[in-house]
């Protein structure tokens, strides 16, 4: 089982998109079985292109599934842990833990404090296992566990780079959206030293592999005759220069935007542009499953 993050610090960047094909593409392609995992509490743009007939109850809040949300909560009220969660399937084959719009409220300032600094660091470290708690409970029910995220440095977002194996970064290929690269990195680079301190100092016990970066994907290139454009090519080249760079890409076009109307994988619709950008996305996965093995 290998789990992936899909996150980045800018929004509209392609991490929905990036996550909801891969996530088809490695079940219809490479008969994987894969979980979603929607932790964009804002959109659960992923938990309506799977599940249309639950937008509305996202949208109110009235799913009653058991979703991410209630396990952090048993943190804040001191509850027993308990790592169970509503698992649904969706029609193109994937599996999913939908989306929870009280997902925005996780924070660590509600974990009951106390004066003791160990046991405040105790419960800091439980919460940053706390998806990795629901995943490890699934005993490698799935080839891959995918998780899409919300575009903000939050504690949710701490508690997706300790549960991932690999976390990669959906990139629109210009200048501001790539700046967002170098911060989700040094992000995983803060949440691996916390968790050598605390495994030194609090739980000697746990077991962590430190998180990798796998690489910035481009989302949403434009090309001229048949390659990048000068602008985009700039911009893999200054992503690799910062880290690793995904050398396949999706351009932008409407084969993506059709299918999102239709809340259907770009592989299942017609036309020029979606039969390229279905490819693309099929070369994409190819290399994520050399990179995120
Ligand atoms: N290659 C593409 N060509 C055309 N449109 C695209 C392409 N990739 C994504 N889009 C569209 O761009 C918009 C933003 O994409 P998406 O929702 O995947 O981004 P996101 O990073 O998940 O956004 P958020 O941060 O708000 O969750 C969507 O409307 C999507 O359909
Ligand atoms: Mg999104």
């Amino acid at each position: 089982m290998a789990v992936v993050g899909f996150i980045s610090e800018k929004g509209g960047v392609g991490k929905t998109t990036a996550c909801y094909h891969v996530a088809v593409a490695l079940h219809r392609y490479h008969n994987k079985s894969v979980l979603v995992i929607d932790a964009d509490y804002q959109r659960g743009g992923i938990t309506g292109r799977l599940f249309p007939e639950l937008i509305e109850d996202f949208r109110r809040g009235t799913l009653p599934d058991v979703t991410l949300f209630s396990k952090f909560q048993h943190l804040y009220s001191a509850s027993l842990f308990d790592p169970t969660v509503t698992i649904r399937t969706a029609s193109v084959g994937v599996d999913a833990i939908v989306a929870d719009t009280r997902l925005a409220h996780v924070t660590t300032d509600k974990l009951p404090s106390t004066n003791n600094i160990f046991s405040n660091n105790l419960s800091l470290l439980n919460h940053l296992k706390v998806i990795r708690e629901v995943i490890d409970n699934l005993n490698n029910r799935y080839d891959y566990v995918l998780i899409d995220s919300h575009p903000e440095i939050s504690d949710v977002l701490r508690s997706i780079i300790y549960a991932s194996d690999y976390c990669v970064s959906p990139v629109k290929l210009d200048l501001q959206s790539s700046v967002g690269v170098p911060t989700v990195v040094s992000e995983i680079g803060t949440v691996n030293k916390d968790v050598a301190l605390m495994k030194s100092t609090i739980d000697n016990t746990l077991t962590y592999r430190p998180t990798l970066f796998a690489g910035a994907m481009g989302m949403m290139a434009r090309e001229y005759r048949g390659t990048p454009k000068q602008t985009e090519a700039d911009e893999m080249r200054r992503l690799r220069s910062t880290g690793t760079v995904f050398s396949a890409y999706v351009t932008e076009g409407d084969g993506i935007r059709k299918a999102a109307q239709e809340r259907l994988p770009v592989y299942d619709i017609s036309g020029a542009n979606a039969d390229k950008q279905s490819l693309q996305f099929r070369q994409l996965t190819t290399e994520f499953l050399t990179k995120c093995p």
